[in-house]
């Protein structure tokens, strides 16, 4: 089994940054789900590198883990963020992302939440010709300009996940080719629009560069069109996407390839941006669970472990398999089980048909790359507080989310008068 660079086998027991597992389970409880900077650095480094000597800024993808510790990490680090909600926005303002370098996509902005982008000078990546005409109502109304991007969906169908793929055809998001030059025209004939930039995302979890070379052909050229039109964007942004190994036989999305193929073309004056989420915190995180109950039902074996569906979902919803691991690892032949959560559903299984090694009530186990699109897709269903959030930081773990408690789960709820 090969573990991210942050773990370690050590007399038997998991560590992180020299901090035994058990000891993080025991200190903070279980569910937990811990994370480290230095994997996260290390991610944004490769990144950099990859890049380096291009006019490229990287905007953090605030959804794969809004966590308000991180966000502050990346803003240090000098990111922009991507956020999809005012929720978003306003948590990534208070992370201290300069509203500057923010943009705002996401395919229906309520009013609230387009007026607070326009208040805050926040770049708006608009995805309908109706949502651009509310933005410029919006700036006309306020007598100032507003600075728009424009969300492309040229129909264009990476190797992923169904439910990932954002550019192609027979999904809601941004503009079809025929929508975009409308949206042109109504940007260059409009006195507070003014265009900043062009976006594609292609979707998620992709592990092959070849879809990324086709969406900047298609970006560039529709830049070509936009010039030609007398309008000048300043930002092509090819979205976020990149894929990591889930399994040992996954390889990481190979950004160097994908600087190879942009690194010349990239038109005079232009910043290209893109939006990673995952790849800088997907195999930052691990959610550590522990064993509840090992049971036999009709002859299959199952291991009752204390996180469920409900502190991750990604099983569940895309059958994603994440890899699992005891932290102290018993001696013995390794059988297979379905790792299941207490969740009153057969989806609930965090790891179908897992090879494990003996376990008993009360092992801890981690799954392994949650860092991303794991606490943030994580819901109170079966009224279950979600887990608490652990950040290690120079050999040192900070809780950085408290565990919900029960007065969480009926925060806001009311009893009305007739009831009483
Ligand atoms: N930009 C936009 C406009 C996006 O919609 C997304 C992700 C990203 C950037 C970041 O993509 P990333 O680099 O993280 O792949 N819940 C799913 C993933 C959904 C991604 C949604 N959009 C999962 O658990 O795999």
């Amino acid at each position: 089994m090969f573990l991210p660079n942050w773990l370690t086998a050590y007399d038997g027991i998991l560590h992180a940054e020299g901090i035994p597992l058990t000891q993080i389970a025991g200190d903070f409880g279980t569910p937990c789900y811990l994370y480290s900077t230095a994997r996260i650095r290390e991610n944004l480094k490769h990144f950099r590198e990859a890049f380096a000597g291009i006019p490229v800024e990287l905007h953090y993808a605030v959804k794969a883990n809004p966590l308000g510790a991180i966000l502050r990490l990346l803003a240090r680090e000098g990111l922009g963020a991507e956020v999809v909600s005012g929720g978003e926005l306003l948590r990534a303002m208070w992370a201290g992302f300069p509203p500057e370098k923010i943009v705002f996509t996401g395919v229906g902005k309520a009013v609230w939440e387009l007026e607070l982008a326009l208040e805050k000078g926040i770049r708006v990546v608009v995805e309908s010709l109706e949502e651009l005409r509310t933005v410029e109502g919006m700036a006309r109304e306020r007598g100032r300009y507003a600075p728009v991007a424009l969300r492309l969906n040229p129909g264009l169908s990476p190797e992923t996940h169904p439910h990932l793929a954002t550019a192609r055809e027979g999904t809601k998001f941004g503009l079809d080719p025929p929508g975009a030059e409308r949206a042109l025209e109504s940007i260059r004939r409009s006195e507070t629009l003014r265009l900043v930039g062009l976006h594609l995302h292609l979707g998620s979890q992709i592990l092959d560069p070849e879809p990324y070379a086709a969406a900047w052909e298609y970006l560039l050229g529709m830049y070509r069109g936009a010039r030609e039109a007398g309008l000048s964007p300043e930002f092509l942004d090819l979205g976020g996407g990149f894929g990591i190994p889930y399994a040992p036989e996954e390889r990481r999305f190979p950004l160097g390839e994908l600087a190879e193929v942009i690194r010349e073309r990239i038109p005079e004056g232009v910043t290209v941006m893109f939006e990673p989420g995952r790849s800088l915190v997907g195999d930052a995180g691990i959610l550590l669970t522990r064993v509840l109950y090992i049971k036999e039902v009709h002859g299959k074996r199952y291991v009752v472990v204390d996180a469920g569906m409900n502190d991750l979902l990604r099983p569940a919803l895309y059958g994603a398999r994440h890899r699992i691991v005891p932290v102290v690892k018993r001696p013995g032949p390794e059988r297979e089980a379905d790792i299941v959560g207490p969740i009153c559903e057969n989806a609930d299984v965090l790891v179908r048909e897992a090879v494990v090694p003996p376990l008993e009530p009360g092992d801890i186990l981690a799954v392994l790359d949650v860092g991303a699109y794991g606490s943030s897709m994580s819901s109170q269903y079966n009224s279950r507080p979600r887990p608490a959030e652990v950040l290690l930081h120079w050999g040192k773990a900070y809780l950085v989310r408290e565990r919900e408690t029960i007065k969480d789960l009926i925060r806001g709820e009311i009893i009305p008068e007739f009831l009483r």
